[in-house]
Formats: structure tokens, C-alpha cells, sequence
């Protein structure tokens, strides 16, 4: 699904910057060139980087305490 229509940018590729290094909403739009223009999609961007970033979390959670699963 398209998120920005001005950078053609993804949340697929979003998601992709993230588990590659990005860690907040401003590496991400630094990365991709999301929300640099019209500003429209800033919304979903953001809505987008926070569920990653949880599902990141969480998982890295697991990951770390296996046993407590
Ligand atoms: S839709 Fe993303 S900057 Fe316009």
C-alpha cells in the first residue's frame, strides 16, 4: 500500500528501513523522503513506524526471554 503518493514510498518499504537500522519516524522520513512534501502522509507514516517499531519490540522480547513465552 502506498503511503506517501508524492515519494511513491510504501509501507512495505517503511517497515524495511526499520529492520534495516531506523529506529524513529525522522530516520525513516530522512531515509525515504516520506512526508517531504505535500506533508499529507506524515498520519499514516508516523501510524506505520510506531506499529513497526512495536512489533520490533515485541518480538526482540521474545527473543529475549524465550522462556517466559
Ligand atoms: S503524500 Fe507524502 S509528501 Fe505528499
Amino acid at each position: 500500500m502506498y503511503v506517501c503518493l508524492c515519494q511513491g514510498v510504501t509501507d512495505g518499504q517503511i517497515r524495511d528501513a526499520i529492520y534495516e537500522g531506523c529506529c524513529s519516524y525522522r530516520e525513516v522520513r530522512e531515509t525515504l523522503g516520506v512526508a517531504s512534501q505535500c506533508g499529507k502522509c506524515a498520519c499514516l507514516a508516523k501510524q506505520v513506524v510506531r506499529e513497526t517499531l512495536g512489533d520490533l519490540h515485541s518480538s526482540q522480547a521474545v527473543l529475549a526471554y524465550p522462556a517466559a513465552i
